[in-house]
């Protein structure tokens, strides 16, 4: 099968195994188009496609514009705090409005939990979740697996920990299905405070330990320390933070083995990841940033053939 089994891309939750194949075989040819001297395909031509950003991002909402560019879409872009959401606006109204103008999918992030779900039962676009609060960030584990299946040649059977600020983390909660989905173990690890309690009931293992953490893992996927999700303090300093969960070059020399480390970004250099581990030949972070576009291209290319034109 070539075609997605979903409609939108809310979450990974709602995929199939075969979905992960699809849109992977239609990023690697887009990651070949993006390496050419004109990084440019006609396919979405006929196609206008809207941002929507309801909180703040970088990487997310470059990587999209420039894979909607990429594709030749038409492309508009929001962002809440310069909008008439400020004026009390609903959400429902303001993505009416943005499609009366002829928009056929939405890109959205949002802090609300479930804000993807809810908008695609209340318009009629294509809704991609470009991260909804602490939920889900369903493109950012495609990425994230698509840049270890090229690393290491495949997911299947490797082992992934997953490190830090997992509790406020829609990066983890996505990555943690993803993983699963392709037949790989996953782990986490951080300290109590930051382990949701329902984690266990994903089958996945908790690791208080970095060291055995690291021992056990293929792969140490970082996670930031979301302090603006955090209304209460989750741990007594940054400092001690960093000295119990910080990812350094020297307690990976002393693991005897190497392993892939990956970020989503943005990185807080010296806290949860060294700059030295960060810019070592260890990293694939900056690889992820460029998959990102390619796996980008292929979500909106794939759900564009949907539509009915
Ligand atoms: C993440 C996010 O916004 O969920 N970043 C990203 O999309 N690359 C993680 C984070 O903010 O730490």
């Amino acid at each position: 099968m070539s075609e997605l089994s979903v409609e939108h891309l809310l979450g990974i939750k709602y995929l199939k195994p075969n979905d992960i194949d699809v849109i992977f075989k239609t990023a690697d040819h887009f990651k070949e188009v993006i390496n050419r001297p004109i990084k440019k395909v006609p396919s979405l031509r006929d196609i206008t496609i809207a941002n929507l950003f309801f909180e703040n991002s970088t990487r997310t909402k470059l990587s999209f514009e420039l894979a909607e560019k990429r594709l030749s879409a038409d492309v508009i872009n929001f962002s809440a705090n310069q909008s008439s959401v400020k004026k009390g606006e609903t959400l429902i109204d303001t993505v009416n409005n943005i499609l009366a103008m002829k928009v056929d999918i939405v890109v959205m992030r949002h802090g609300n939990v479930g804000a993807g779900v809810f908008l695609s039962k209340h318009v009629n676009a294509k809704i991609i979740n470009a991260g909804d609060g602490t939920h889900e960030h369903p493109t950012q584990a495609l990425l994230d697996s698509y840049s270890i299946r090229e690393k290491l040649g495949t997911v299947k059977g490797k082992r992934i920990v997953i490190i830090g600020d997992v509790l406020h983390s829609r990066v983890a909660l996505s990555n943690i299905f993803a993983l699963q989905l392709q037949g790989a173990e996953v782990k986490v690890c951080g300290p109590t405070t930051l382990i949701p309690k329902y984690i266990s009931s994903l089958g996945v293992q908790v690791e208080t330990n970095l060291k055995k953490a690291l021992e056990w893992c293929d792969v140490a996927n970082v996670l930031r320390v979301q302090h603006e999700r955090m209304d209460i303090k989750y741990f007594p300093s940054t400092r001690e933070y960093t000295q119990l969960f910080g990812i350094n070059q020297e307690i990976l020399d002393s693991l005897g083995k190497k392993i892939v480390i990956m970020h989503p970004g943005p990185i807080n250099r010296g806290v949860e990841i060294s700059s030295d581990v960060a810019d070592s030949n260890d990293s694939i972070i900056l690889n992820q940033v460029e998959n990102g576009v390619a796996v980008r291209m292929a979500v909106i290319y794939l759900l564009a053939q949907q539509i009915k034109r």
